[in-house]
């Protein structure tokens, strides 16, 4: 399998405190991978350095094996094809579904400075067809607003689905949805996964069990290991720092 984004010994040190302390990760083309460790372990601050959120103090982030991220402004990030969706919503409300994944299409446009954008034919179908793979087609001139918070989080990952990214990054997707929703998230990011990579990071161990096919453990700013839920459930530090702590507290 070909390798979309690899992480080389990539630290991050806010003022004096060293959130990332040399994070090697590589993730591959059409897979999904989760990432898991305990609170503060640095699952977020690295998705923010592979986004250019946040700049890494040290290390590299290669994509497609040549392009080096780390230099790179966060909207040149986006024009390389890597999508983040962040916890807070950032949908219009006052706008209906339609009109939100039409506006993340000029967004697009205007930042790579493309000709100003009109309603064609082939925009029409293409915001229809993530409409389906979202589950919202119905919706489909409904107020986003209106929308229950499961749907909303939707909309957003189609948002970020408008710009064809190859990479995909979920903070924590499933919080706050109900059990189908949750479900209907899980096959969604593997729907997603035919055509772009997704890195999603998660603390629902069910649901990790339930989706997962390889999983990275960070803690302490550092990957602890990585394997399938039953080769890292089975590793004593991730039983210590983490899997056994959480679970004997569930
Ligand atoms: N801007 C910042 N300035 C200073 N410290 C920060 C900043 N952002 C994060 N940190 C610290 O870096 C560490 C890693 O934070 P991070 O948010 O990446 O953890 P996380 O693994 O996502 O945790 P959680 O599971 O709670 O979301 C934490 O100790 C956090 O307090
Ligand atoms: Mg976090």
């Amino acid at each position: 399998m070909k390798q979309i984004l690899c992480c080389h010994n990539v630290m991050v040190d806010f003022a004096g405190f060293k959130a990332l302390q040399g994070v090697d990760l590589a993730i591959e083309s059409n897979e999904v991978r989760f990432l898991i460790g305990p609170n503060g372990a640095g699952k977020t601050t690295i998705l923010d350095v592979i986004c250019g959120k946040t700049k890494a103090t040290e290390g590299k982030v290669l994509f497609h094996d040549e392009v080096n991220l780390c230099k790179m402004p966060e909207h040149k990030i986006v024009e390389q094809g890597i999508a983040r969706k962040f916890q807070n919503p950032s949908i219009f409300s006052q706008l209906s579904v339609f009109e939100n994944l039409e506006l993340s299409i000029k967004q697009k446009r205007n930042l790579s400075s493309v000709l100003f954008a009109r309603m064609t034919a082939e925009t029409n179908d293409e915001i229809n067809r993530v409409l389906e793979q979202i589950g919202l087609l119905q919706c489909r001139e409904q107020q986003a607003g209106s929308l229950s918070h499961g749907q909303k989080q939707w909309l957003e990952i189609g948002m970020q689905l408008m710009q064809k990214p190859s990479l995909l990054l979920l903070d924590e997707p499933i919080a706050g949805m109900t059990g189908s929703e949750r479900e209907k998230t899980g096959e969604l990011m593997h729907e997603i996964s035919a055509t772009c990579s997704v890195l999603v990071v998660e603390h629902d161990m069910d649901f990790v069990r339930r989706f997962s096919k390889r999983v990275t453990v960070m803690h302490e700013g550092r990957v602890l290991c990585e394997g399938t839920m039953a080769d890292v459930q089975e590793n004593e530090k991730v039983q210590q720092v983490y899997l056994g702590r959480r679970e004997k507290a569930c």
